[in-house]
Order: structure tokens, then sequence, then C-alpha cells
């Protein structure tokens, strides 16, 4: 077989894609509106480009709900009050995560942070991390294994991890806490072998000295933040790409408020902190921040 062989078959089968008859059709004023919606929403900025996903996704939706039309679907969710925003965001946002993602951030947080935030704890004091935009949980879970990594009675003390996603679908898989095996791969295997059980061949569940760390809430960044208190550390990784830039700075200064004097901040690989955060947060390592004072 020549080398061009395989560019060749692709582009035959994404030209049978394209051309495919779709189920529902789908007008650029259709595909604006529920845009928009997801703007309004969620803070997300759904570029033209991902159009063949937002119908692979939502034509899931139409179907379960028995629906002809995408006409009709903008219908519905445009309905004041309705329910079908929750699973319109389940179903158009992007979840993509993995254990130790980035896993610079968690050495980090295990040498340079923990010393001094574990000798607090046990001394009485708070420890408040938070992971916004947690995703199905495999980043709370490799931020509290780092805890207890440095401090192994971290959960007699007052050490709480905040997990908090707009997607009410992901949030339920991280609270249940089981993972394919495979998924694990990239963990310390110490740690997962102390702190995961195996309910099943082929599967590992996080265990309770896990669990009692974190509390798993639905929470929208666009909305009011319940939170009364100050973080230690934030993750906040691989969210704001998906919003525009003015969206991207009002966020970073919301957050930028909520870390503590001395606090950090760690962000994906390809974002950047802008706007007024920066007059106080300064850059302190790769892709980390620590918020000015005390
Ligand atoms: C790509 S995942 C990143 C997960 C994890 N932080 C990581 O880096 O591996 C982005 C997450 O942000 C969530 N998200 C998007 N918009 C959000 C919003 N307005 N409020 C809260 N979470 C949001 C998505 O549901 C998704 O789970």
């Amino acid at each position: 077989m020549s080398r061009q062989a395989p560019a060749a078959i692709s582009a035959t089968t994404a030209f049978v894609k394209s051309a495919a008859p779709r189920e529902f059709p789908f007008s650029d004023r259709e595909f604006e509106k529920i845009a928009r919606k997801l703007y309004a929403e969620a803070g997300i900025d759904m570029p033209r480009s991902k159009e063949p996903l937002v119908y692979s996704r939502l034509a899931k939706r139409i179907r379960a709900l028995g629906l002809d039309s995408f006409a009709d679907y903008v219908k519905l969710i445009e309905e004041p009050g309705t329910d079908e925003i929750e699973h319109m965001l389940v179903a158009l946002t992007t979840n993509v995560t993995r254990f130790y993602r980035e896993p610079h951030h968690f050495a980090d947080l295990k040498s340079r942070l923990m010393p001094a935030l574990a000798e607090r704890a046990r001394r009485r004091g708070r420890v408040r991390m938070w992971s916004a935009g947690c995703s199905s949980g495999q980043e709370p879970y490799s931020m509290a294994m780092t805890v207890l990594d440095a401090m192994p009675d971290a959960g007699s003390f007052d050490v709480k991890i905040l997990a908090t996603d707009i997607n009410t679908q992901v949030v339920r898989e991280a609270r249940l806490g089981a993972y394919q095996r495979e998924a694990l791969n990239g963990a310390p295997q110490p740690l997962v072998e102390r702190y995961f059980s195996r309910p099943e061949p082929g599967i590992l569940q996080a265990g309770d000295e896990l669990k009692r760390l974190i509390a798993f809430r639905t929470l929208n960044l666009m909305g009011d933040w319940p939170m009364k208190g100050t973080f230690d550390v934030v993750f906040c990784r691989n969210v704001t790409i998906y919003f525009d830039e003015e969206t991207q700075a009002r966020l970073w200064k919301r957050i930028a408020d909520k870390i503590a004097p001395g606090g950090r901040l760690y962000i994906g690989h390809s974002e950047r902190v802008s706007g007024p955060a920066l007059d106080i947060l300064f850059t302190d390592g790769v892709t980390a921040y620590t918020k000015v004072g005390p």
C-alpha cells in the first residue's frame, strides 16, 4: 500500500460524512440561537466551526425528547425556566480531563505549599482549596491525593477541597469516584494503592479518605458564588479556553479576589491570566500565579 493511502481514505471518509443527509435540518439561524443561549448561560463561546459537534450532540437530545426539529429544540430552550438548559449544558460542555494532568502543578502543591498549609492545619487553622471546572473529578482527586501524600492525617483537620462544575452529569460522576483502571495509570501508584479500592475487575474506586476531603457541587462560574471565605489554592485549568477575552478577564478577577493573600492559582498550559486580576496576582512558576500579600 502506498504511503498516501491513509490520507486518501480519510479524505474520502470526510467527504462521505459531510455529504450524508442529516436526520434533522439545522439552519445557521438555529445554530446562532443555540450558541447565543450557551454564551448567555455559561459564558461559552461556540465558534461556527463547531457546528457538526453541536449538531451531533443535540440531535441525540432531540431524539430523546421525541422532537421533530432543531426549530422545536430552540423553542424549548427559549422557554423561561426550562430545565432543558441543564441538559443542553451537559451535551455541549467539553469535559476532557485526566488524573495528574500537568503534573508539575501537583509537584508544586506538594513541595512548595503543603509544608506550610499542613503546619497551619495542625495548629487548628483552616485550609481551603478549589477545583473550579472539576469535570468528572480527576483533578480534585489528584489534589486530594497530593494533600494526603504530604499530610496523611489531613482528614482529621480542617482541610477541604471544593470541586465545582456547571455540568451536573460530570459532578455526579465525580461524586461517585469510580474510574477505569487505566485512567489512573499516570497517577503515583503507591497513592492509588493506598486510596483507591477495586470493587470489581478493571475499576478503581476512590476511598473514603479521599472523599472526606472533597465537597462536590454544581456551580456556574458565570453566576453568583455562595462560598464565603477565601482559598489558599485554586486550580482553574482548561476552563477559560472556552470563554472570550472579556469573560476570561472578568472571571480571573473574581477568582483572584477569592484567593487568600499568598495563595496560589494554577491554570491550563494554553491559558494566561489577563485583565485587572494581574494587579493582585503575579506569575510565579509555569502557569502558576501567587496572590500579593500577606
Ligand atoms: C476541559 S474541562 C477541564 C477539567 C479540568 N479542570 C482539567 O484541566 O482537566 C472544562 C470544564 O469546565 C466546565 N465549565 C465550562 N464552563 C463552565 C462554567 N461557566 N462554569 C463552571 N464550569 C464550566 C466544563 O463543564 C468542563 O467540565
